[in-house]
């Protein structure tokens, strides 16, 4: 009777429906446990992943849907020390399996409104950057449910930061750089920082 019983459990983790599953941590498990990591093991992140991460991007909400982002990843571990690898803290690039920098551009083509028998011209795109931040944040969480770590280095508005990366990266003059992330296997744990604070919110008035 042992036998059998442990027969029927053996088959059950076999099969590939019954096996054991490790369950994904939800959306909000993920927003509330996510936080920069900034040191890691230096391993090569999978293209596979690395592609999600940017679906992860692609998937945020942009004005009039304009999806303004343009991504240059860097996975050639010498390229990202060339490029990125000078400051005090550049540590976190180094060591990083790749690097997603994050660009907008910040001119769309558009009809002017209220006059939809016009050609469309190229216009500026004032919420370049929101929509890039948006995206932004979306690459961290998706990091983050993939076990990856990552963190957000600030690019625009801080031109001594971007302007000799997008230089070295040969971005057009309507293309700026609004964020640099590496991401890599974490080799530090840190706890997320708790920032819920009810005094920042007020109810129906200030
Ligand atoms: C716009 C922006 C710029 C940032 N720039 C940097 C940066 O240049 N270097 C860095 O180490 N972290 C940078 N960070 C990460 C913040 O330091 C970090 O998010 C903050 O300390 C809160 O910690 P947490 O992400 O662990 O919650 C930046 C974050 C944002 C949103």
């Amino acid at each position: 009777m042992k036998r059998f019983f442990l027969l029927i459990a053996l088959s059950a983790m076999l099969l590939p429906g019954c096996a054991p599953r490790t369950e994904a941590p939800s959306a909000l498990d993920v927003i509330m446990s996510r936080t920069s990591i900034r040191h890691f093991t230096g391993e090569a992140v999978p293209r596979e992943q690395l592609e999600t991460l940017l679906k992860a991007g692609m998937a945020a909400p942009t004005a009039m849907n304009s999806q303004p982002w343009r991504f240059v990843v860097l996975t050639d571990r010498d390229k990202i020390a060339e490029l990125l690898g000078g400051g005090p803290r550049s540590g976190m690039f180094t060591e990083a399996g790749a690097v997603i920098v994050v660009c907008g551009q910040t001119t769309m083509m558009r009809k002017p409104f209220g006059q939809p028998d016009a050609p469309a011209t190229e216009q500026p795109n004032i919420f370049w950057y929101e929509d890039c931040s948006a995206a932004t944040e979306n690459i961290l969480l998706a990091a983050k449910a993939l076990g990856l770590g990552a963190v957000w280095t600030a690019g625009y508005p801080a031109q001594e930061r971007i302007a000799p990366l997008a230089a070295a990266l040969g971005l057009p003059d309507n293309v700026v750089i609004l964020s640099v992330i590496p991401v890599g296997i974490p080799a530090e744990d840190p706890a997320p920082k708790d920032k819920w604070n009810p005094d920042n919110i007020h109810w129906d008035c200030w």
